[in-house]
């Protein structure tokens, strides 16, 4: 079964063939990311207008390299939330759009869920399993039961992981997204050079709260303004991005330890950071647990993962109506049959 998977919910245009919700025929990718960085994050509007030039591009090159024309797919999956409301309709018009003059079902793909699937791309790894989700907009711990059930374990009570990266990496005058300019500052700095305080959060155990280490990073940098005093920024970076990373490896442990899973996978753009990659295979080697990583070129917003998760939700039975709409946000757990 041939699903073509479309994705536009921030900068990234995506399109994607996937195979049985796991052989990738093809991953296009068109971004607006350098646009953005002149404005030192997303500015919707641009995303949005990018989205309208590239899409019909993208997805005709997605179809093409997996040698397949339209008659070939089974069913088109498209991102409808969440993401940049603007954004989001147009991939979401342009699947319909589709769908209908080809006479294919549609199938509307949570974003997340689909970063969750770029594990079943990458590897062969199935549910049951507990996840860490880390992205731009999201930092969960979800249980993931099955390809479609959900429970969220913990969430974050406000910046999410890449968001904190990135307002600290501005903080600090890096290049945005401040996620990749710290990880690669990193590795030249000492971690140990700056001790952040670890965040209390009442309530769940299992919650995030990424505030109170953005908030040390801005007091650090102006307490030693005012000394005078010269700040190295390689040490900063690699200390703020080891609080984050102790953070969420904290968290996951327990959930695991409580909930007993011993299988662990981790998703979201915020994968692709080097430093938590390896925190996390420190924690399951310690343990004994397997431990499930998506490749580098699938960390970040794609099609491929939306046409997976799309598979998974078509044979499951799950259908986009006529009047499918583009939502900013949306939990996880909630199935798009209840909207
Ligand atoms: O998945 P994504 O494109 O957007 C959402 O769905 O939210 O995530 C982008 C986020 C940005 O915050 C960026 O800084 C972060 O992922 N990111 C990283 C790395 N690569 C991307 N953060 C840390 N280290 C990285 N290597
Ligand atoms: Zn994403």
């Amino acid at each position: 079964m041939k699903i073509l998977g479309i994705e536009s919910s921030c900068d990234e245009t995506a399109a994607s063939v996937v195979e049985d919700g796991r052989r990738v025929l093809s991953n296009i990718i068109a971004t607006s990311l350098e646009e953005h960085k002149l404005y030192g994050g997303v500015v919707p509007e641009i995303a949005s207008r990018r989205h309208a030039e590239s899409i019909s591009g993208v997805v005709k090159e997605a179809l093409g390299q997996a040698s397949c024309t339209l008659d070939d797919i089974d069913a088109i999956a498209v991102t409808y939330a969440p993401g940049l409301i603007g954004a989001l309709l147009v991939g979401v018009n342009f699947a319909k759009s589709l769908a209908l003059s080809a006479n294919i079902p549609l199938v509307p793909v949570h974003h997340i869920r689909g970063h969750i699937a770029s594990n079943y791309i990458s590897g062969d790894v199935e549910p049951p399993f507990l996840c860490l989700i880390v992205s731009g907009g999201h930092s969960h711990i979800v249980a993931v039961k099955d390809y479609t059930e959900f429970e969220i374990i913990g969430n974050t009570r406000d910046d999410a992981a890449g968001e904190a990266l990135d307002k600290a990496g501005r903080t600090m005058g890096l290049e945005y997204p401040g996620g990749v300019s710290i990880d690669r500052l990193s590795p030249s700095g000492n971690e140990n050079a700056f001790k952040f305080p670890k965040p209390r959060v009442s309530g769940s155990e299992y919650d995030f709260s990424f505030s109170g280490l953005k908030t040390s990073v801005l007091n650090t940098i102006n307490n030693s303004r005012q000394k005078g005093e010269e700040i190295n920024i390689a040490d900063l970076a690699a200390s703020f991005q080891k609080g984050v990373c102790d953070c969420l490896i904290t968290n996951l442990e327990k959930a695991a330890v409580d909930f007993n899973y011993k299988k662990i996978v981790i998703a979201g753009a915020v994968t692709a950071n080097s430093k938590l990659r390896s925190e996390a295979q420190k924690m399951c080697r310690r343990h004994g647990w397997s431990l499930y990583l998506p490749e580098l070129k699938y960390c970040g917003d794609n099609g491929a993962m939306i046409a997976s998760q799309g598979y998974y939700e078509f044979i499951q039975g799950v259908r986009a109506s006529e009047s499918l709409n583009a939502y900013a946000t949306m939990p996880i757990d909630k199935c798009y049959k209840t909207d």
